[in-house]
């Protein structure tokens, strides 16, 4: 793996260009944090002193964290991943000609197994095609890049060892490109994380690239809420997971017996809200920084949103970013939504909004 932690963002530049002409598929991690303990710590302790409680869903995407995910999209009650993979099998060829031949970036990429069908597409346009897979964790995206270079060695593969924020700055060196979002994870971000999300990413977009963004959509909450918790308890597990790697990595003691997974839908702030309940008082320790928090008996820390959204009131939304719609397409139930918009003039939101 290819590391330079403290370059600049004129050096990853010069990075990139060098790795895109010479064709090699590798992975590349931008900017590491210096020490991830800390961050997780500093991250956890301060979501521990907010009223109400919440920790950072960014962190449930350890090893395990990851792998667990994988398993929930392939429960039955979990629609979104199997709803959105056929609608890119079905939709990959009018997607393609769409935007011609473009660079494919994946934003938040997990195993990317919902590519296979748009590398298909893309490789009918050109002979060669390349893909730069984003994800946050590395074991994800070294079997992906494997994965990838078995089934389709005519694609180049760079990996990005990366938040999206740090990202950004780069998107220009990809351009024409074709950004993906999929599985709804623009969901996990409240509204200001959203306007954020979108105001810096398109700052940094050249006019003409494309966006791709699946949305799942607000539908009777019994199906929502059973896809927060499956039969099989694998969503629970994934919460459980992060109090296990704060025991691991923060030495925080806590009786995991204690620790229940509650998922309810939310339907004034449309979302799905996924919360540990304590069913007995715990002590919390954050080792690195010597503190502790009481967590009294009934109490719930909050560990992730899903958010639902209404087809129809996103692009005017996107518009004040830039993005204007160039389709949409959704399955039969209209469960989830698929759109692909394109960058084609600066935001008009305040300043304001980015910071
Ligand atoms: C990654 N993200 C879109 C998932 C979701 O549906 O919000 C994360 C998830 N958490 C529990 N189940 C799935």
């Amino acid at each position: 793996m290819f590391n330079r932690e403290h370059t600049d963002i004129k050096d990853k530049e010069l990075i990139f260009r060098d790795l895109l002409s010479t064709g090699r598929s590798t992975m590349l991690a931008l900017g590491k944090e210096s020490d991830p303990i800390c961050e997780f710590a500093l991250s956890t302790a301060a979501g521990l002193e907010k009223t109400p409680r919440l920790l950072e869903s960014r962190f449930l995407y350890d090893a395990r964290g990851s792998e667990i995910y994988e398993n929930i999209c392939a429960q039955p009650e979990y629609y979104l991943t199997r709803t959105e993979a056929s609608m890119l099998d079905r939709f990959a060829a009018q997607i393609s000609r769409i935007t011609g031949s473009v660079t494919l970036l994946e934003l938040g990429s997990g195993n990317s197994a919902k590519m296979d069908s748009l590398f298909r597409e893309f490789l009918e346009q050109s002979s060669r095609i390349r893909y730069l897979p984003v994800d946050v964790s590395s074991s994800a995206l070294r079997q992906a890049g494997k994965d990838i270079r078995r089934k389709f060695p005519d694609v180049h593969v760079i990996g990005i060892h990366s938040t999206y924020e740090k990202m950004f700055p780069l998107l220009s060196c990809f351009s024409p490109s074709l950004i993906l979002f999929l599985g709804s994870t623009i969901g996990n971000l409240d509204e200001q994380e959203t306007i954020r999300f979108f105001s810096r990413m398109t700052r940094q977009m050249e006019d003409g690239d494309f966006f791709l963004l699946g949305i799942d959509l607000v539908k009777d909450p019994a199906l929502l809420e059973a896809a927060y918790n499956d039969a099989a308890g694998v969503t629970r597990e994934f919460t459980r997971n992060l109090f296990v790697r704060m025991n691991r990595e923060l030495g925080s003691g806590i009786d995991l017996e204690t620790v229940e997974h509650e998922a309810k839908y939310n339907p004034d702030l449309r979302r799905i809200e996924i919360a540990a309940r304590f069913d007995r008082g715990q002590q919390i320790r954050i080792s690195p920084l010597g503190r502790t928090f009481s967590v009294r008996s009934g109490e719930k820390i909050r560990t992730e949103i899903s958010r639902k959204f209404v087809l129809d009131e996103m692009p005017p939304f996107l518009s004040a970013f830039g993005l204007e719609l160039r389709e949409v397409f959704t399955d039969e139930k209209k469960w989830f939504g698929l759109l692909l918009l394109q960058k084609t003039r600066p935001s008009t939101l305040k300043p304001i909004y980015d910071a």
